[in-house]
């Protein structure tokens, strides 16, 4: 039977989001209702209700999240009700041809949920990245649903469905860093810092925080940066280059997403270094850089797209060095909100004044 509960929509362009209550259809075949325990506030949800990403209001949003799994569709075997699972955007189909590459973080198949979610009058609502988990409870795809440890505390365990597992793969999937590496990361909100996180459990040597504001480099050195520069104050190549012996990072991560920060991390790496791209730039924004440049600089340059991760391989052992106390992902969570609390949410990361809020029901 459908059923009714609160959850945070995005009615129109730039309106104020508001709690609605929205009806959840029984799940399908391939499909999942999940009990949303924990769901973080992300600078995507921001851009859904700004209509950055498309104009399909309303939207439900939210899809940082964590909960149980309370009712499967036909044919699902890779979850079951009672199971304590993070949700993913990017649920792999295992045929195409990146996937069957063993490549299927660049899947070109993903899924989500067939059916619609609505508000109350039938209309069809839009789930942020497929999920929508401002909710107390939503419909996904099964796939989307990963199992992991349930003892970790669902507020911990959702980010890393989005902005945490973005920047720490960005470092271990994407950057490989390795024991003994020199990185720079180039802007330290959360991806920057989740990217500091992981090229410690990586065992990079040097860390090297970049950022324009002071309180994100104390930040970032309490995540395992070594070094910190203020690109402010300070040229931020010719800093990274003195902390390397003249040389330049072996990896530069660059999670800001703006045209002179990707010149800086073009130009921060050590010859044959690798430039990791996580931070998304927008549509209008360009780089010039001399032909020569590029041609004598080996390394390699490239994007990482959701930390290139594997949902169901990288989610659970995340979250089991986390309970082993060897990543500390609660260092993330600046503070637990309602579901009436997302505006001023929105507000608080807009001025730069938290990691991750994350709504607990
Ligand atoms: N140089 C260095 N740091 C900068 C600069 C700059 N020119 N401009 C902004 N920053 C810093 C900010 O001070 C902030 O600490 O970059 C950081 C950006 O952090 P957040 O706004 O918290 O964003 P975050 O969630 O970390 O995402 C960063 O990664 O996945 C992408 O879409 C995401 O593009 C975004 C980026
Ligand atoms: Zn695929
Ligand atoms: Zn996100």
């Amino acid at each position: 039977m459908a059923q009714q509960v609160q959850a945070v929509i995005a009615p129109g362009r730039n309106e104020p989001v508001r709690v609605e209550t929205i009806v959840i259809p029984d799940p399908g075949p391939g499909e999942a209702v999940v009990k949303i325990q924990a769901c973080g506030v992300c600078h995507t949800d921001l851009h859904y209700k700004q209509g950055g990403i498309n104009d399909e209001f309303p939207f439900l949003l939210g899809h940082e999240a964590a909960g149980v799994v309370e009712s499967v569709g036909e044919g699902v075997t890779d979850v079951a009700p009672g199971d304590f699972v993070i949700l993913n955007w990017r649920a792999v189909c295992g045929q195409c041809r990146a996937c069957l590459r063993g490549r299927p973080w660049y899947c070109f198949d993903t899924h989500n949920a067939k059916q619609k979610m609505t508000l109350l009058d039938g209309t069809e609502l839009s789930p942020a990245l497929g999920i929508g988990a401002f909710a107390e409870k939503t419909l996904v795809a099964s796939g989307q649903c990963t199992k992991v440890d349930p003892e970790v505390a669902p507020e911990v365990a959702g980010l890393l469905g989005c902005g945490v597992m973005a920047g720490i793969g960005a470092a271990i999937n994407t950057g490989q860093v390795g024991r003994g590496d020199s990185v720079a990361v180039i802007g330290c909100g959360g991806v920057g810092d989740a990217a500091v996180a992981g090229s410690r459990l990586a065992g990079a040597a040097k860390i090297i925080a970049v950022d324009i504001d002071d309180r994100k480099l104390e930040t970032a050195k309490k995540m395992g940066a070594t070094h910190t520069v203020n690109s402010r104050t300070t040229d931020p190549v010719e800093a990274i280059r003195a902390l390397t012996d003249g040389n330049g990072a072996d990896v530069v991560i660059e999670a800001v997403g703006r045209p002179e920060t990707y010149e800086q991390a073009f130009y921060a790496r050590d010859l044959a270094g690798t430039v990791v791209l996580v931070g998304v730039p927008t549509p209008d924004m360009k780089l010039e850089l001399p032909l020569l440049d590029v041609f004598g600089r080996g390394g390699s340059l490239k994007s990482s797209w959701y930390g290139d991760c594997l949902p169901s391989r990288d989610f659970p052992m995340l979250v089991d060095l986390h309970q082993q106390g060897r990543l500390d992902l609660a260092a993330f969570v600046t503070e637990t909100i309602g579901l009436g609390d997302i505006e001023q949410a929105f507000a608080r990361m807009h001025d730069g004044d938290v990691l991750r809020s994350v709504v607990v029901f």
